[in-house]
């Protein structure tokens, strides 16, 4: 697909940050192209659009140092600030990121190809979940800042910081989901260690200088390149207390199992689902309608929240599939500036691979319902609509994150729920349907199988106020503006048996500024 007039000045990222530094890297780099041509009249070619360091395990072992000696044993500047002031280099950090909104926009729009609306958009939410995450921190010091007194021992007790974290995120948000690691992690005393996402990774660059200006040295360590040559070395030597990844479920067990010690490592991870919708005789089909299509489609099914499985009762499926069918062939595909829905895929061998997808699913007795599906371009393949899809096909097992939508028919609900059971995940769940008789139990078994059931509506992460987690392989821990500070934190506190000499001792504590643990200000 063409770039037809819109073009893109190269960025070439020679630059990375660690020890407080922007150092420059004299060593081998690595190409960017997006999946967009940018020359109509030849034929397809991806577009070059910069180049980054390809960094190796050196580099890497040199910003582990860098987190190491920040964090220095619990002793570091950072870990040891008052909250105030790290809430303050916070603050000065999104305000900075503001002024580089339009150059970032640009790059997802690039990189990834996620249409201008949603890349505005996930700016956006990125720099309000900054500011979220900074009056969720004054509220949760405010609650922290007193004693507690229970047989006859006084407590102060506080959230402390992990250590270090090394946070790797996706490519389909990659400004958003890596920052709802990186940032509760750096904001509770954490030092970090921020490798960025194959794709999505050139629209860090406009951020480096914001992140080195605002943060103590080796508090935040940048590095570019392959992950699998970058993280092995820094996860071998035992110093990574958090890895924070939102990515597949196998690059966090192959980095688990690096860490020679364990127990010592804390996950915080968001992994694979393959959340389905439930779609009963008595749904409200225009708008059940309306919420698979944005559930399956938007950025086209590249989302851990997608709906990647659709449950029809066979007494509606004949006009579901009709009336689906027909929205999905509506659907525009074109240019992430045109604002289409469907934009090109990132990943040079997704198209061949949802191809292979509906090919296998096909042999095995699948009919693609909708007239474009499967459609093959270079850069894309039109979304196919199986059905009837069964469990013996690769698209009932696999996570597809891609624009195809199988269809499952069901008379029994026992057939949803027990696949449901017996699946690797455990994300989210769509749920439509009317007649609340039927709607009641459903949600007691379903809340149990899965972390949100939404109601008539498509599945998604937000706001991101609310609890973001999965069972089983799909995540481990919750991630939202409260509970990530909690998930990078641990609950630390000092306590003193009730006698006159302590007493003594820690009225003088209050009263002075010796120490920063020990406070009881109420952050403004
Ligand atoms: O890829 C997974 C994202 O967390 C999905 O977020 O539901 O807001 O698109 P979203």
């Amino acid at each position: 697909m063409s770039s037809q007039n819109h073009t893109f000045e190269q960025l070439h990222c020679k630059e990375y940050l660690v020890n407080g530094k922007l150092e420059k890297w004299e060593g081998p780099v690595s190409n960017v192209y997006s999946t967009i041509d940018s020359n109509p009249s030849t034929s397809y070619s991806p577009t070059l659009l910069g180049s980054i360091p390809d960094m190796d395990s050196d580099s890497a072992i040199e910003a582990l140092e860098s987190a190491k000696n920040a964090f220095n044993r619990g002793q570091g500047k950072w870990p040891t600030m008052k909250v105030i002031d790290r809430l303050k280099c916070m603050k000065r950090f999104a305000d900075k990121m503001k002024d580089h909104r339009d150059q970032v926009v640009e790059l997802l729009m690039w990189e990834i190809g996620k249409n201008k609306s949603d890349s505005e958009k996930e700016f956006d939410r990125t720099v309000k979940y900054i500011y979220d995450t900074i009056d969720e921190y004054k509220n949760i010091d405010r609650s922290s800042s007193r004693f507690e007194k229970d047989s006859g021992i006084h407590a102060h007790i506080r959230r402390g910081p992990l250590g270090v974290v090394l946070c790797l995120g996706p490519y389909n948000y990659p400004l958003n989901e890596t920052f709802c690691l990186l940032i509760p992690a750096i904001l509770m005393g954490n030092t970090t260690i921020f490798k960025p996402a194959k794709h999505g990774v050139l629209l860090i660059s406009p951020l480096l200088k914001a992140f080195k200006e605002c943060f103590p040295p080796g508090v935040v360590n940048i590095l570019f390149g392959r992950g699998r040559k970058i993280c092995p070395p820094i996860m071998k030597t035992g110093y990574v207390d958090v890895l924070a990844l939102i990515g597949h479920s196998s690059s966090a067990v192959a980095l688990q199992d690096q860490h020679p010690n364990k127990n010592r490592l804390r996950l915080v991870l968001g992994l694979e689902a393959k959340n389905p919708a439930i779609i009963l005789p008595d749904a409200d089909l225009d708008l059940t309608i309306q919420e698979c299509i944005s559930g399956s489609l938007s950025y086209n099914g590249q989302r851990c929240t997608a709906l990647k499985v659709l449950y029809v009762h066979e007494s509606i499926a004949d006009e579901f599939n009709k009336r689906f069918s027909k929205a999905v062939d509506n659907l525009k595909f074109g240019m992430p500036w045109e604002d289409s829905f469907l934009t090109p895929l990132p990943e040079p061998s997704k198209p061949e691979y949802i191809r292979g997808l509906i090919d296998d699913a096909v042999s095995k007795g699948a009919n693609i319902i909708n007239s474009k599906g499967g459609e093959l371009s270079d850069n894309y393949c039109y979304p196919a609509v199986l059905y009837p899809v069964n469990n013996t096909m690769k698209v009932f097992e696999e996570e597809q994150f891609g624009p195809v939508v199988p269809i499952i028919p069901f008379n029994d609900i026992d057939k949803p729920l027990g696949d449901m059971a017996n699946s690797e995940y455990g994300q989210q769940v769509s749920l439509f349907g009317t007649d609340t008789k039927k709607i009641g139990p459903l949600i007691d078994t379903l809340a149990n199988l899965v972390c949100r059931v939404n109601l008539n509506s498509s599945c998604q992460r937000g706001p991101d106020i609310y609890p973001f987690t999965g069972r089983k392989n799909s995540a481990v821990s919750t991630l939202s503006v409260h509970d990530a500070l909690r998930a990078f934190s641990i609950r630390t506190f000092v306590a003193s048996k009730d006698n006159i000499h302590n007493n003594r001792i820690l009225k003088k504590l209050l009263d002075s500024n010796d120490s920063n643990f020990i406070s009881t200000d109420y952050i403004l």
